[in-house]
C-alpha cells in the first residue's frame, strides 16, 4: 500500500513537507527555530499561559465544519499537525483585533500579546462563521475565550475592552486568505494515504484503519491524541515522544452517534466538538466542560484521551461512571467492550494491552425524568485541574411522589480526587435506593461517603478538606433539588 513518508500541512498559506526526525519536534519549536517566526512565543511551555497559539483548521470532525480554532503550540508536536492549516500572527497583517489591542493600551511588554491576538482571533472568526456578528463581543465572551491566556503586564482589563471594541462587521475571516479549495483538496487527498516515518531514533506512524493502529501499538510504540497530557510530560519531564502511533487518518473515529438513550462518541472528537454537540441533549455535562481546561486545550483535546490518562482527577469518568458507559476496544485481531467501571483498575492503571486502542466510548443520554449534577472543586474556577470531582445521577420512583413520599429509584454517584482512581459509591447508592431523602437518611449516607472513600493530602488539596467537601456537594445536591 501507497504511504507517506512525510507530514503535510499548510503554515500560513505556504505547503509544507516535513521530514525525518524533525517531525517529532514541538510546533513552537518548529515555527521559532526552523522558521524564524518568533511571534509565537513560549513561555511555560506546559499549556497553561496561551502565549504559544496559533489558529488550526483540520478536514476531519464530526460536523465538518471549516473553521480555524487556537490551540497551544507548545504542547502539539509537528507529526500531530498532519493534514493541518496553520496560521501564525505573522500572517494575520494589522487586522481590527491588533488595532483594538494598540487602541486599548492591551500589549505592555508584549510576550502575551500575540497568544491574545490568536485566541482573540479565533472567537473573531467563531462569530463570523456562525454568522453572528449584529452586536460586537461581549466582556463575559471575551472572558471565556481568554481563560487560557496570561498577562503578567497590562491586567486584563485594557483587554477585554480592546476585544468589546472590536467592530466585527470590519473583520475578515482567515478562511478568505488560508482555506482555499485547492489547499482543502490537497488535504484531504494526503489525509487517504497513510504516515510511516523511520529514522534512528524518531518513529511515527498513522494508519487509516484502528485496526493496522492496534497492530503497531507495543510497549514501545504508545497512541498519541492531541498530546495536551503527553506534550506536557515530554516538556516538563524529558521523555521523549519519539515512538508514536497516531489515529488521525482513521475517518470513522470522528463520529458522534446518537441513538434514542445513548450517545457514541468516536476516539478522535475533541472536547469542544463534544461541547457544541451535546449542548441541548445533556446540558449540565456541556456547561461542567466550560471550566475544564482553555479552549486552545479542548480545540484539540480528545474525551478518550481524558478517559485514557485514569487520572484519578481527571473531569469527564465521574460523569461518564454514572452514565453506563462502555469502552470499545480494537485489538490486532478483534475488538472488545468493556464497562468503564472495570476499565479503570488502579493508580494510572487501565484495563487496556499495550496493542489495543480504545476505538470510541458509549454512554447513556440522561432522560426527562432524571436529575444530573456534576461539580468541580479547585484553587481556581477556571483553567485549574481539579481537587475534587463530582457526578450525582438520581430518579425517583414512579409511585404518586408528593414531597413527602419521595423515594430514590435510581442513584449513581462518582466523585474524582477520593482515591486511586474515580470511584462509584455503590455503598452510599445502595443505602439510598428505595428510601426517602430525609435528613437522616442523607446523615446516614454521608457517614457511607466518609467510610468509601480514602483521599490522599496533595498539593491541591489535604485529605479532610477533600472529605469535608465530598459530604458538602453531596448535601449540595440534595439541597439544590429542593428535597
Ligand atoms: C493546561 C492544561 C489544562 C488541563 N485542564 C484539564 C482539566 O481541567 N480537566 C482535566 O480532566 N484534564 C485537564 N488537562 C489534561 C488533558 O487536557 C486531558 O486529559 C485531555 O483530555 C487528554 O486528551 P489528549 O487527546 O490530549 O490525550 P493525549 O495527551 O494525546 O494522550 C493521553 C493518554 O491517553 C492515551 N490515549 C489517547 N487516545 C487513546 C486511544 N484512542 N486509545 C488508547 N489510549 C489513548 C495516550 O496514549 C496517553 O497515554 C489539562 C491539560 C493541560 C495541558
Ligand atoms: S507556552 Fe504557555 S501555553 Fe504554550
Ligand atoms: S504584556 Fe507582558 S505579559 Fe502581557
Amino acid at each position: 500500500m501507497k504511504k507517506r513518508d512525510f507530514i503535510l500541512f499548510y503554515l500560513n498559506g505556504e505547503r509544507h513537507e516535513v521530514r525525518g526526525a524533525q517531525c517529532g519536534l514541538m510546533l513552537s519549536e518548529y515555527l521559532r527555530i526552523v522558521k524564524n517566526l518568533t511571534g509565537t512565543k513560549i513561555v511555560c511551555a506546559e499549556g497553561d499561559c496561551g502565549a504559544c497559539s496559533v489558529l488550526r483548521y483540520f478536514p476531519y470532525s464530526a460536523k465538518k465544519e471549516n473553521i480555524f480554532l487556537p490551540i497551544n503550540s507548545c504542547i502539539a508536536t509537528i507529526a500531530q499537525m498532519d493534514g493541518s492549516s496553520l496560521i501564525t500572527v505573522e500572517a494575520l497583517g494589522f487586522t481590527p483585533v491588533q488595532k483594538a489591542m494598540v487602541n486599548c493600551h492591551g500589549s505592555q511588554c508584549g510576550f502575551c500579546t500575540p497568544g491574545f491576538v490568536m485566541a482573540l482571533t479565533g472567537l473573531v472568526e467563531k462569530k463570523i462563521c456562525s454568522k453572528n456578528i449584529s452586536a460586537n463581543l461581549t466582556a463575559q465572551e471575551s472572558k471565556n475565550a481568554l481563560t487560557g491566556n496570561l498577562c503578567r503586564c497590562t491586567g486584563y482589563q485594557p483587554i477585554i475592552d480592546a476585544a468589546e471594541s472590536i467592530d466585527l462587521a470590519k473583520c475578515e475571516s482567515v478562511n478568505e486568505k488560508f482555506l482555499s479549495v485547492t489547499l482543502k483538496k490537497d488535504l484531504l487527498k494526503n489525509l487517504k494515504i497513510p504516515v510511516e516515518i523511520k529514522t534512528d531514533d524518531f518513529y511515527f506512524m498513522a494508519p487509516t484503519k484502528n485496526i493496522t493502529a492496534a497492530k503497531a501499538l507495543s510497549k514501545k510504540n504508545q497512541l498519541l491524541a492531541a498530546a495536551t497530557d503527553l506534550g506536557v510530560v515530554h516538556n516538563k519531564r524529558k521523555i521523549k515522544l519519539n515512538q508514536l502511533v497516531s489515529l488521525h487518518l482513521v475517518s470513522d473515529l470522528y463520529q458522534i452517534k446518537k441513538t434514542k438513550n445513548r450517545l457514541s462518541v468516536g476516539a478522535r472528537i475533541t472536547l469542544a466538538e463534544l461541547r457544541t454537540q451535546i449542548k441541548d441533549l445533556i446540558p449540565e455535562f456541556a456547561n461542567f466542560l466550560d471550566l475544564f481546561a482553555s479552549p486552545q486545550i479542548k480545540n484539540i483535546a480528545t474525551l478518550v484521551g481524558n478517559v485514557a490518562t485514569a487520572s484519578p482527577i481527571a473531569d469527564t469518568p465521574p460523569f461518564l461512571l454514572t452514565m453506563n458507559t462502555t469502552v470499545e476496544i480494537q485489538g490486532p485481531k478483534s475488538k472488545r467492550t468493556v464497562p468503564l467501571e472495570s476499565f479503570f483498575k488502579g493508580y494510572r492503571k487501565i484495563d487496556l494491552k499495550p496493542n489495543e486502542l480504545i476505538t470510541a466510548l458509549h454512554f447513556d443520554i440522561p432522560q426527562k425524568n432524571e436529575i444530573l449534577k456534576l461539580y468541580k472543586v479547585s484553587e481556581r474556577k477556571d483553567m485549574d485541574i481539579s481537587a475534587i470531582n463530582f457526578a450525582l445521577r438520581l430518579s425517583w420512583s414512579d409511585q404518586a411522589q408528593t414531597e413527602k413520599n419521595l423515594q430514590i429509584k435510581d442513584l449513581k454517584i462518582a466523585v474524582g480526587g477520593v482515591a486511586a482512581t474515580t470511584l462509584r459509591l455503590y455503598k452510599t447508592e445502595k443505602f439510598l435506593i428505595n428510601k426517602s431523602p430525609t435528613a437522616e437518611n442523607l446523615e446516614k449516607a454521608a457517614e457511607i461517603i466518609h467510610q468509601e472513600i480514602t483521599p490522599l493530602s496533595d498539593l491541591r488539596a489535604s485529605d479532610s478538606f477533600r472529605r469535608i467537601v465530598a459530604e458538602n456537594l453531596f448535601h449540595k445536591f440534595f439541597r439544590e433539588i429542593n428535597v
